[in-house]
């Protein structure tokens, strides 16, 4: 699966095609939770006029017609942008919740998403099936490329072998090195599933942490251009959010200067597990 910010064919491989060891091809798309829907288009706009390809949304979010509305205007063909939105509670009924996700092509004005996840796997069994069931319907009617999953644990990807035969293109959960989710992460790789990494920057709470800092200094960067350089190395695909035109920019470009070894170590090290989040976490939710 390729989600970089280069227009290349999606393909069916999964880690061996994120680039994300090639210096000039950063795999950083844009968050947009919490960008309020006034100030959403410009920062899309703002966002694809520095480089940015990826963009990440959902329902929940209240912002994809903003989203659409930005990518149309920008003149940049649909095809080089990769989009991904999330339904977060089912319907009722496959049907019902089939509808609901195509009711987010119809308000971004496209025929097509890249990648459709459920975004959370806090509506049980039978809610958990019947929200895939729509994604595998979806999909095969072209309305997704790829379907996925957010916030599932180990449990909840095993749970989807057991009534389909189609499993998860991607999990994006909270990950940075103080929650790394590790045994979800191994998993996941075990099982060819994408990590996308969502609050890759702590919501910027990190940013006065004496390693933190301290590895920033010495290399002559930000903190924040480490905490993607991290995840980056890791194989992760970081989206941090922005609506602020400089950060937007700050978060792109994330070379001239390099992690070593010792450096990733001592972030690693800072891991807290499920205490270090800053999102309620679900991955045991029954
Ligand atoms: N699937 C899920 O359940 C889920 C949950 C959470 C997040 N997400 C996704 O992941 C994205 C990112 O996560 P997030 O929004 O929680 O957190 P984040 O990206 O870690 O942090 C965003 C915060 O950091 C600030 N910021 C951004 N760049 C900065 C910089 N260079 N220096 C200092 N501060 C900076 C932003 O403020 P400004 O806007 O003012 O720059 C914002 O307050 C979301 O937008 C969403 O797309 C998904």
């Amino acid at each position: 699966m390729h989600l970089s910010h280069d227009p290349e064919p999606i393909s069916s491989s999964v880690n061996p095609s994120l680039s994300s060891t090639k210096p000039n091809r950063p795999n950083v798309g844009l968050g947009l939770y919490l960008s309020p829907p006034a100030v959403t288009k410009r920062t899309v706009l703002w966002a694809l006029e520095i480089g940015y390809r990826h963009f990440d949304t959902a329902q929940y979010y209240e912002n994809e017609s903003q989203l659409g509305e930005a990518i149309r205007e920008s003149g940049i063909p649909r095809e080089q942008v990769f989009l991904c939105t999330k339904i977060l509670f089912p319907e009722g009924s496959m049907e019902g919740s089939l509808e609901k996700c195509k009711k987010s092509l119809k308000d971004m004005g496209v025929d097509y998403v890249d990648l459709f996840l459920i975004h959370s796997p806090t509506s049980g069994p039978n809610g958990r099936r019947e929200l895939w069931e729509a994604l595998c319907r979806l999909k095969e009617e072209g309305g997704a490329r790829q379907i996925g999953v957010s916030n599932y644990g180990v449990k909840h990807i095993e749970e989807i072998k057991t009534f389909s035969n189609v499993m998860p293109a991607v999990n994006q959960v909270e990950i940075h090195p103080w929650c790394q989710q590790r045994p979800i992460i191994e998993h996941c790789k075990a099982n060819h599933i994408t990590i996308q990494a969502y609050s890759p920057l702590v919501r910027n709470t990190k940013a006065d942490h004496p390693v933190l800092r301290q590895i920033a200094e010495t290399l002559g960067t930000s903190t924040t251009k480490v905490l993607l350089q991290w995840s980056l190395n890791q194989g992760y695909l970081p989206l941090p959010k922005s609506d602020d035109l400089g950060r937007l920019k700050e978060n792109f470009d994330v070379r001239g200067f390099v992690l070593c070894a010792g450096d990733m170590k001592r972030l690693n090290d800072l891991d807290e597990g499920m205490e270090g989040a800053v999102v309620p976490q679900y991955t045991e939710a029954p």
